[in-house]
């Protein structure tokens, strides 16, 4: 399925709190990302999303509608040439690669429109389909933190993935 990175817009409010919506999902991320997820949610993180210059997070989009969404987040003080990068897919569109790819034209543009040399995501030790994706991406295992993480009331392994700008061929 053809998907690109695109700007939110405020008509995609309600297909995001539709996909955004789901347990399944949730699950996986930070207690930030709302559970349920609201309609005034997806309004806020929409609204939010057009505050950053360059852009930090994009629509993972068909021609249709958004069905994901991929954000990269530049660190502040000692560590501002790091940026840790999100993301996630609507749970209908699973399996199809679509991340995988999202993964490597964020990695590309995160390169050239931020001063940073490193790209780091840290997915849970439950999440092997978002290790897979980073893996397939050209992200390294650098560290493997047990127990760190205290998610839906159960302990998870932090896993952190990273990818070096001096080691990627063809930006
Ligand atoms: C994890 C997630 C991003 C994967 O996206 P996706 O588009 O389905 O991933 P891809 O299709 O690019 O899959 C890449 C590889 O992982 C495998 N994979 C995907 N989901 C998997 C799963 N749940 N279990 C095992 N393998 C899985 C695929 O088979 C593929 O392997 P292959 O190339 O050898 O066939 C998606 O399931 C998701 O959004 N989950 C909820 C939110 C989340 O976990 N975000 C990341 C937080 S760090």
């Amino acid at each position: 399925m053809e998907t690109i990175l695109r700007a939110w817009h405020s008509e995609d409010a309600e297909t995001l709190a539709q996909y955004a919506n789901n347990p399944n999902v949730a699950k996986n991320l930070t207690d930030i990302f709302p559970s349920p997820y609201s309609l005034e949610d997806a309004k806020a993180f929409i609204k939010k999303t057009g505050t950053h210059q360059p852009q930090q997070i994009f629509a993972i989009a068909t021609e249709q509608e958004a069905i994901g969404a991929i954000g990269l987040h530049p660190q502040q003080d000692i560590f501002r040439k790091n940026a840790e990068l999100g993301y996630w897919l609507a749970e209908p569109f699973w399996g199809k690669g679509i991340m995988s790819k999202a993964v490597m034209e964020m990695v590309r543009y995160g390169f050239s429109a931020f001063d940073i040399d490193r790209i780091f995501a840290k997915p849970f030790g439950s999440n092997i389909g978002s290790q897979k994706v980073l893996e397939k991406s050209g992200f390294l295992l650098e560290a493997r933190f047990e127990k760190t993480i205290i998610k839906l009331g159960e302990y998870q392994d932090e896993l952190v993935y990273a990818i070096r700008k001096k080691n990627l061929k063809n930006l």
